[in-house]
């Protein structure tokens, strides 16, 4: 079975599967800080955009918007949800744009998907070349030294007759530059069950890492994962959002 079915195969259940999570007020936080920290420039670029989900509210808020993602079946319902804006089937490790974006954003954890650290440092040069001056990278990620191998979330939902279940959960081994992020995916019809393991290698780094790939390219902000309020990054916490500025270094 292929590593991450998730975003293929099973592309028709991921929305079901991020069902609750709240990409309005995530994508009111990267407009907010964009209006903070970079130029207020209408042009959007989200990398490893899935389904679209954010771009949808940067358009309805008046952005002139692409994405791209590494999987066609994610890009094909990402068009679908958003007609209007541009999609390409894209490496966010070698990206390149027709012409430069004024914010970019990354949510959900996506920038791990780079996949090693030497990628991650293609990702980030790819990302400032593509920003115009005082643009903003906006993103989440995870400190690899923070992750707790025994937590995992679950939820349930319900499309037509289908039951699903859905768990995820990040494992670290304690060393070196991958962790997985550890899916598993139970669908129920009638009295029958099918379910999905998928494993989904992705780069591993520390938060003090990443700020040291970050800062040769960015003035760089961190706060604390939180989409109702800003706050700034404790120093402890696992989970963070960064904003990145692509000031004149
Ligand atoms: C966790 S999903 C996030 C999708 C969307 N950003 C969201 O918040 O719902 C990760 C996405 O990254 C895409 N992806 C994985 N590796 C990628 C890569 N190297 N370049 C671009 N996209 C990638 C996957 O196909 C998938 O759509």
């Amino acid at each position: 079975m292929p590593d991450n079915i998730l975003y293929t195969d099973l592309s028709a259940y991921y929305d079901l599967m991020c069902a609750d999570i709240d990409y309005q007020a995530q994508s009111d936080t990267a407009h907010r800080l964009h209006q903070i920290f970079g130029n207020g420039g209408i042009g959007h670029l989200d990398l490893g955009c899935g389904t679209g989900p954010h771009i949808r509210h940067f358009i309805d808020r008046g952005y002139h918007c692409s994405g791209l993602d590494i999987n066609q079946p994610m890009l094909d319902i990402a068009q679908q949800r958003c007609p209007e804006a541009r999609f390409s089937q894209q490496d966010m490790c070698m990206f390149t744009v027709t012409e430069p974006v004024d914010v970019i954003t990354c949510f959900l954890y996506s920038i791990h998907y780079s996949g090693d650290i030497t990628k991650l440092k293609h990702c980030i040069s790819s990302a400032h070349k593509a920003l115009s001056a005082n643009g903003v990278f906006c993103f989440n990620a995870v400190d690899k030294n923070k992750i707790n191998n025994n937590s995992f979330t679950s939820h349930t939902a319900t499309q037509g007759s289908n039951e699903f279940i859905f768990s995820s959960k990040w494992h670290y081994c304690g060393s070196g530059e991958q962790q997985a992020l550890k899916l598993h995916i139970q669908k129920t019809t009638a009295n029958t069950t099918q379910s999905w393991q998928d494993e989904h290698p992705m780069v591993a780094i520390s938060f003090k890492e990443l700020q040291n790939l970050l800062n040769p390219y960015f003035e760089v902000h961190i706060f604390e994962h939180d989409f109702q309020k800003l706050i700034p990054w404790n120093k402890e916490s696992g989970n963070a959002l960064f904003v990145c500025v692509k000031t004149a270094k």
